[in-house]
């Protein structure tokens, strides 16, 4: 080949054709660089801090403010209108949908009223709103203690600051009624200086000591479940750690199996409360959510929460995590389709598929439950001694237990199906024992037949079986709601108007 001086000799257009390749690769080139130090920019902008606040901020906008993308996606835990096959954001009356739960919890608060969970937005709006709260208006006194709030505001962090955890708990409710203003935010899961992930509550760090586990050396992937295991998690108020103050407490200290929790509330004689029909010494599994998740695949590949309900998202070239924390069915493509190839149909299907399996057996179990609290009823009535009922009472209590937690682990039959498949066919099988204990007492006090199943099946009909007058307790809320709320509201928001934050 000739040397490209001398072909330019020969056909000048050449060079011209060059020139001109030359310019346009040069401008491309430029306009590369130019957005790629325009969208650098951006992301300074975008983390430039606006305003100055410190850890005892509880004001998700202040802190939105330097971190309007995170803070925006955190807005949207708002959205009601997705469901799924069994959970999702929107309201859900779970008494209406199966109301053996006002038997199963009969004497205790949440027979009055218990809604599926929805969005983090809604954590402070929703315990003004349920009747397990009370009514405390004037001297009247709510039911629940202040050791309620623990895992509703980031203001949480801000008073335990101020008066240390046990304070913080004692005395009821209605007290902390105008201090606890924001709902789950920044603050609960975030470090105000470097943004890092942060536990704020003291019950899962003591929980990690009392196991000889130092919380702090967890990895970063583990903190990305841990942040959610402050609240996710069950737990029971003990009365006798802190004298006067119903403390915050995680059962862990033998494991967090079903039968490790069980063993630990049995061996210092805990109950939450004694059953109205039954008489037996009740557990109420609050939400065993990590524990659960522990036991499944994903835990055991490194997923974390974080993996499926924060997932990575993009907005104008820049990744940011999605704090829409909500079920991910409503986000197949960022969460699951990272890891799986399958279509969205088929994940989809494979968690309903779970679900479906264990909700069958789950069920079934609810019914020999209440059938067993029905036939202790009778015994009582025929008069039985309390010798006679006590393992009856027992096996009550343990197969309850287990169908709460199976249930109140939300989620928990995607996250470790075979581990809930387990706890609720031993659940079966104790509550079956108990009934033929049950009915050969019967037999022995004169019953040789067959106790009727009562007839509940409205959550109505199922409180008046249960003798909860449920009318009145909504009419007080509803007084309550209109008088004694916004009061709150506006010394709320009076204290906040004195914060300090300063603008950069
Ligand atoms: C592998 C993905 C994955 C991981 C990891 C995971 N989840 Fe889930 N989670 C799901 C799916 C799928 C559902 C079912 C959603 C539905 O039925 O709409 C769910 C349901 C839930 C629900 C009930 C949602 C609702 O709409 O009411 C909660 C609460 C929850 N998960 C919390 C957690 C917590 C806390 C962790 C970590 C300890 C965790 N999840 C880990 C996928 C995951
Ligand atoms: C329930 C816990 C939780 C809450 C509440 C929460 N975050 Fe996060 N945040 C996370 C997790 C988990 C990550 C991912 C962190 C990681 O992997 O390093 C994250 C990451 C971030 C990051 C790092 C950049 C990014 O997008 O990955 C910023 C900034 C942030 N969050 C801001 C906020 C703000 C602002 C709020 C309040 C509006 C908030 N967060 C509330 C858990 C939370
Ligand atoms: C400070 C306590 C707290 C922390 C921390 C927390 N949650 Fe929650 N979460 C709640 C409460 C309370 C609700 C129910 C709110 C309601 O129904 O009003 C809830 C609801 C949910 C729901 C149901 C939302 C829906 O749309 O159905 C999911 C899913 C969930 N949380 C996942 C997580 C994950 C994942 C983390 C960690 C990244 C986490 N949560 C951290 C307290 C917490
Ligand atoms: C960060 C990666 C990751 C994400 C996100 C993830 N998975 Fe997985 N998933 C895995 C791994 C790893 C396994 C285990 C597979 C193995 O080891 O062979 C698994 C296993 C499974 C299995 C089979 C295990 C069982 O219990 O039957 C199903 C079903 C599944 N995932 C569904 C989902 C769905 C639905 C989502 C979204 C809600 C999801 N996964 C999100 C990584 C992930």
């Amino acid at each position: 080949m000739k040397p490209i001086r001398d072909q330019i000799k020969e056909k000048p257009w050449l060079g011209w054709a060059l020139f001109f390749i030359t310019i346009i690769v040069v401008f491309l080139l430029g306009l590369l660089a130019s957005s790629v130090i325009e969208r650098r920019a951006e992301a300074v902008f975008a983390y430039t801090p606006q305003v100055t606040y410190s850890q005892t901020e509880p004001r998700n906008d202040v802190w939105g403010q330097n971190f309007p993308k995170e803070y925006q996606s955190y807005l949207q835990t708002k959205d009601t209108l997705f469901a799924s096959k069994y959970n999702g954001g929107a309201m859900i009356d779970m008494l209406e949908v199966d109301p053996r739960l006002v038997v199963l919890w009969a004497g205790y608060g949440f027979s009055k009223d218990y809604n599926q969970g929805r969005g983090h937005l809604y954590a402070v709006e929703d315990i003004h709103n349920t009747l397990r709260t009370g009514a405390p208006m004037g001297e009247e006194k709510s039911p629940m203690p202040n050791t309620c709030w623990t895992c509703k505001s980031p203001d949480v962090p801000r008073l335990m600051k101020e008066m240390g955890p046990a304070d913080f708990y004692k005395g009821t409710w209605e007290e902390k009624g105008s201090e606890v203003m924001n709902a789950i935010g920044c603050a609960d899961c975030h470090d105000s200086k470097t943004m890092n992930l942060k536990i704020t509550r003291p019950a899962l760090v003591e929980a990690f000591e009392r196991m000889g586990k130092d919380i702090n050396t967890a990895t970063h992937q583990e903190m990305r479940s841990l942040v959610c295991a402050q609240c996710h998690v069950e737990y029971y108020f003990n009365k006798k750690s802190h004298p006067g103050s119903p403390y915050l407490t995680f059962p862990w200290d033998n494991g967090m199996s079903v039968e490790a929790m069980e063993e630990y509330y049995d061996a210092i004689e805990f109950s939450d409360w004694t059953h109205k029909l039954s008489k037996a010494p009740m557990l109420k599994a609050q939400h065993p959510g990590y524990e659960v998740y522990l036991t499944g695949v994903h835990a055991k590949r490194g997923v974390s929460c974080a993996d499926c309900h924060m997932p990575y998202k993009s907005e104008g070239g820049q990744k940011f995590t999605d704090h829409h924390i909500q079920s991910p069915l409503n986000n197949v493509a960022n969460s699951c389709q990272v890891c799986h190839r399958e279509e969205t149909a088929s994940l989809v299907a494979d968690v309903y598929e779970r679900q479906d399996r264990i909700i069958e057996n789950r069920d079934k179990l609810e019914e020999l439950v209440v059938r067993a609290h029905v036939e202790a009823k009778l015994a009582w009535e025929l008069g039985a001694t309390e010798e006679q009922m006590k393992d009856i009472l027992m096996d009550i209590r343990h197969s309850q237990w287990r169908w709460d937690y199976a249930a109140a682990s939300h989620g928990g039959s995607f996250h470790s199906p075979v581990e809930i498949g387990r706890v609720i066919s031993t659940g079966i099988a104790i509550a079956q024992e108990g009934r033929l204990k049950l009915s050969r007492l019967l037999a022995s006090l004169g019953h040789n037949e067959e106790v009727p199943y009562p007839d509940i099946t409205t959550k109505s009909k199922a409180q008046e079986y249960i003798g909860l007058p449920v009318d009145l307790l909504q009419q007080e809320k509803n007084e309550f709601l209109k008088t004694v709320v916004p009061k709150w509201k506006e010394e709320g928001a009076k204290r906040e108007a004195t914060y300090t934050t300063s603008i950069q």
